[in-house]
């Protein structure tokens, strides 16, 4: 089968691997119908991320059909359509118990899927612990409407929750890539007062103005000051940064208002400092992490309810055997990509 590998450092490739089969009772074979492109991909292939492996396959957000199950799979069978999750985890540890899934301390839990081991931009892929790690699509969800349930919107949804929103807040939103769209739909079921985004990138502001109107909408500069004028109390109730820059860094902590929660969703480069004594007596709350998945019924559930759509970020399609030209077009940004499907 065809499989979007990462052969050496810098360099993800199309090659042909066996078809891959069941090695554990608790794993099972998806014949992947639809995959998308992530950010964090893009990281792998630049060296930043250090426990990726050389030969695997990529891809950790996808969705497809079940071939085969091992004896003790016991949430899905052959022939259900599925959502992948990103994270892999047991569901019996410490951390799983308490739906801190991303710290699974199975020796395949956590991100593996695309990394430490062969992911989804192939014809096949085999899921360990599939009972947590798979979910079934409703019949009214199409693959594409499911398709960044196991990781982005994961994600958007799992920072709305840790984020605490009620309905009195105002929020501000820093990066309006997939993943901060992603996280304003979420956080816009939770109903807050007001959503501010902020955006460099004036293609991607104009997408959130003419997809959700009602949102505020800001450039980096003078934000503190924007943020201040639209809020109620001197700055955002809650701040989520998912744009992942030195200046958004420090945004998402001078924009809050004292005692805010800030939310750090993104990734960075290199280390952020947090200047203390100049935030002292602010009293901020800062919670940060990697996305734990535990929430894709509940996000298939209000997709069915035709509650949350993240179609209009699907902005492009492509075949298995063009993805390079896919991964060339996320990368640069081209012609107003937000995201990109592999029809596999
Ligand atoms: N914590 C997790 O588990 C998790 C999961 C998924 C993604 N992420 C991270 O979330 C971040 C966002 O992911 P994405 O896929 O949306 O990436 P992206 O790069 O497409 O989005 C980032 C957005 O931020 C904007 N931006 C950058 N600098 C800015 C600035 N100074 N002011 C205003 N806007 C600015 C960019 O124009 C872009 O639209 C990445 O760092 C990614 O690694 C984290
Ligand atoms: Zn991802
Ligand atoms: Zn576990």
């Amino acid at each position: 089968m065809l499989a979007y590998t990462y052969t050496r450092p810098g360099v993800f490739e199309l090659t042909e691997k066996p078809k891959p089969t069941l090695q554990e009772d608790t794993d099972a074979i998806v014949r992947v119908t639809l995959a998308s492109i992530c950010t964090s991909d893009l990281h792998i292939r630049h060296g930043s991320v250090p426990r990726a492996k050389l030969g695997v396959t990529i891809g950790h957000e996808m969705v497809g059909i079940v071939d085969s199950v091992g004896k003790r799979v016991t949430s899905v069978q052959p022939g259900d359509r599925v959502v992948v999750n990103v994270e892999t985890f047991c569901g019996e540890c410490f951390f799983c118990q308490n739906g801190f899934v991303n710290n699974c301390t199975h020796p395949e839990g956590g991100w593996a899927l695309g990394c430490r081991i062969d992911g989804g931009q192939a014809e096949y892929v085999r899921v360990p612990l599939a009972t947590q790690g798979l979910t079934k699509i409703p019949d009214n969800v199409t693959d594409a409407q499911a398709l960044f349930v196991g990781d982005i919107l994961a994600t958007g949804f799992w920072a709305t929750r840790i984020s605490q929103i009620e309905e009195q807040d105002t929020l501000l939103i820093l990066g309006a890539g997939p993943t901060g769209l992603c996280a304003l739909q979420c956080a816009l079921l939770q109903r807050p007062k007001r959503i501010i985004v902020c955006e460099r990138d004036p293609a991607r502001r104009k997408f959130v103005a003419e997809h959700w109107p009602t949102v505020l909408l800001a450039e980096p500069e003078h934000l503190a000051a924007y943020v201040r004028e639209h809020s109620d109390h001197g700055g955002a109730d809650r701040v989520m940064e998912i744009a992942g820059s030195d200046e958004t860094f420090r945004l998402a902590w001078e924009c809050a208002r004292p005692n805010a929660i800030v939310t750090i969703v993104a990734l960075y480069d290199k280390p952020q400092t947090l200047p203390l004594p100049e935030m002292y007596g602010k009293n901020l709350t800062f919670v940060t992490g990697g996305v734990d998945g535990c929430d894709c019924k509940v996000i298939l559930e209000r997709i069915a309810a035709g509650e949350l759509n993240t179609l209009p970020l699907l902005t492009h399609t492509y075949s298995l055997r063009e993805i390079d030209a896919a991964y060339s077009l996320f990368e640069q940004k081209q012609d107003g990509v937000i995201k990109v499907a592999i029809r596999c």
